[in-house]
């Protein structure tokens, strides 16, 4: 019905040129007064539930399952409580990039940061990461890891990857199924969604939109993009290399350390009730 983003105040088909209201009502359809018995009010676009959590609106399709609001659970308050107030945010940047592995191996890499030590030194200077400061929890359809700030003796030089100051102490990661990821980093008002799109059995599309408050300089969202786009490229070699692995048919079966992987496991059971259900 309608490609790209912005505003409008119909909904025209690019096919045929019908036109819908926003409430998904028939208005017109070229033609149609030739035809006999013809009704715009028999033709009604297709009801989808829609729903928003701060900025983002979510459609789905689906009539009998949970609400967005029992999906989300706890998360949006634990978020607030670690500072992601969407009230101050405002959309600045998107970008999308692909990645050559399956869309559950990518939402794997996000649910863990046992990785994080080797793979992402920037981050690991910037963030504690030590299995006793990086804190994990899940509820039904959501989890979510926060982390405060490292902490480094007086006078060391951290070479840290921007400039942290700001209302925000801690970093946040929230998941919520199947594929919708919400980032706080910490320094000033800030917030990044990434969505990780399947686009074929070993192809993601990621999707990430940067949001920032009025107290941001254009140096730090700067330096801020580029710290994400840094640690998205080092994930995305993690990720690829997984899915070449996988693809060998020579890994029979892993095995996951259920305190600093805890969030994959429960990844790993909702992936297992989905596929049950469709069954
Ligand atoms: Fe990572």
């Amino acid at each position: 019905m309608v490609q790209g983003s912005g505003r409008r105040n119909v909904l025209q088909c690019h096919y045929h040129a019908w036109t819908y209201d926003l409430d998904g009502r028939l208005i017109s359809a070229p033609r149609s007064e030739r035809e006999e018995g013809f009704s715009t009010s028999d033709f009604c676009l297709q009801p989808v539930r829609v729903d928003s959590f701060g900025p983002f609106v979510f459609a789905n399709v689906s009539t009998d399952t949970p609400s967005l609001s029992e999906c989300l659970g706890e998360m949006p308050a634990r978020m607030l409580a670690d500072g992601l107030d969407f009230s101050a945010l405002v959309a600045v940047e998107r970008s999308e990039w692909v990645v050559e592995a399956n869309w559950k191996i990518v939402v794997e890499n996000f649910d863990e940061c046992y990785h994080c030590p080797v793979a992402h030194p920037s981050f690991s200077r910037l963030m504690a990461v030590d299995p006793v400061s990086y804190a994990l929890e899940s509820g039904r359809w959501w989890s979510r890891a926060s982390t405060p700030l490292r902490i480094w003796p007086e006078g060391h030089a951290a070479d840290l990857p921007y400039d942290p100051t700001g209302p925000c102490n801690a970093g946040q990661f929230g998941f919520l199924w199947p594929n919708f990821t919400l980032v706080q980093n910490p320094g000033p008002d800030n917030a990044m969604a990434l969505y990780f799109v399947p686009v074929a059995p070993e192809r993601t599309l990621v999707i990430s939109e940067y949001l920032f408050g009025p107290d941001a300089s254009p140096e730090v969202i700067r330096d801020m993009v580029d710290f994400n786009v840094l640690v998205g490229a080092e994930d995305q070699r993690l990720v690829e290399s997984v899915q070449r692995g996988l693809s060998s048919n020579r890994v029979p079966q892993g095995r996951l350390l259920l305190d600093s992987e805890r969030l994959i496991a429960h990844f790993h059971r909702l992936v297992a009730e989905a596929l049950s259900a469709a069954a």
